[in-house]
């Protein structure tokens, strides 16, 4: 049963806040939105509350911005959540990390069910804990027939391995004879890499003022507009959201080529 008491109200937004979205609605709304959710330790740290108060904090901010993504019609939000590097945090901060699926997932499952919210998954499953990784896989599950927007977790993702396996697979392809090396191109490279099903993300945000990639999509981000905000990820709001897609509509993409 979705637990409104411990982590907040059905989410319902403001009139102002119903108006900025339909104004945005009027331009193009980026499909594929990545996020690299910084800033949970120094929200804690400020509060001089334990890290994992802070991580406790961003999930929140997780329901919310998911929340939003759909209502704008994003079809894919990419959420980094722990990266393969994350293992040399202290034992107890990942403990908790890793229970933090469960936790929301446990709470706002029927919630996603109901706004046709379809979980998925990058990483590397076989290093998660049983109990992460179950959570995670009875979402993929049950929300498998939604079409609405694609909620993605990047857990113990990192691009580099990701890479490095895309190779290998690319090699041994070639070796049985799948592929020829002729054939090889920036779109069939893709399709080895664990974001085969998505399109390549149009936005980055990075929260905290942290402005670098930290081994996430670096094949993918390649022609991706990035907006990058001081606002710790436990403070970032709805407004947040709306001011980095009003920045987005702004950018001219030209991909390399001219207007
Ligand atoms: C980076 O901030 C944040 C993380 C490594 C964890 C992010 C996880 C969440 C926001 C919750 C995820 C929720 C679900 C549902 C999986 P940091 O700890 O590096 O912050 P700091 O740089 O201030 O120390």
């Amino acid at each position: 049963m979705f637990n409104k008491f411990r982590l907040g109200k059905k989410q319902e937004h403001s009139s102002t806040l119903r108006d900025k979205i339909e104004e945005l609605k009027k331009q193009p709304i980026p499909e594929h939105v990545a996020i690299i959710m910084d800033g949970n330790g120094r929200w804690a740290k400020k509060r001089a509350l334990p890290r994992v108060a802070g991580h406790h904090e961003g999930m929140k901010v997780v329901r919310k911005t998911t929340m939003l993504a759909n209502k704008l019609g994003i079809k894919a939000l990419t959420l980094y959540a722990f990266s393969t590097e994350n293992w040399k945090r202290p034992k107890n901060e990942v403990e908790y990390i890793m229970r933090l699926p469960e936790e929301f997932l446990g709470t706002f499952l029927p919630e996603l069910v109901e706004n046709n919210v379809q979980v998925k998954m990058i990483g590397y499953k076989n290093q998660l804990p049983v109990h992460t990784l179950h959570a995670i896989e009875k979402a993929i599950e049950e929300t498998k027939d939604n079409n609405g927007l694609v909620l993605n977790f990047a857990l113990n993702y990192g691009s580099r391995a990701e890479i490095i396996d895309a190779v290998k697979q690319v090699l041994n392809d070639s070796k049985n004879g799948i592929l020829n090396e002729t054939d090889l191109n920036e779109d069939i490279f893709s399709s080895y890499l664990m974001t085969s099903e998505f399109k390549d993300p149009d936005l980055l945000i990075r929260t905290s003022g942290e402005i670098r990639l930290s081994n996430f999509m670096l094949w993918q981000l390649a022609y991706s507009e990035f907006w990058f905000t001081d606002v710790l990820w436990p403070d970032f709001s709805e407004n947040h959201l709306l001011e980095a897609i009003e920045v987005f509509q702004k950018r001219q993409r030209r991909f390399g080529g001219i207007l």
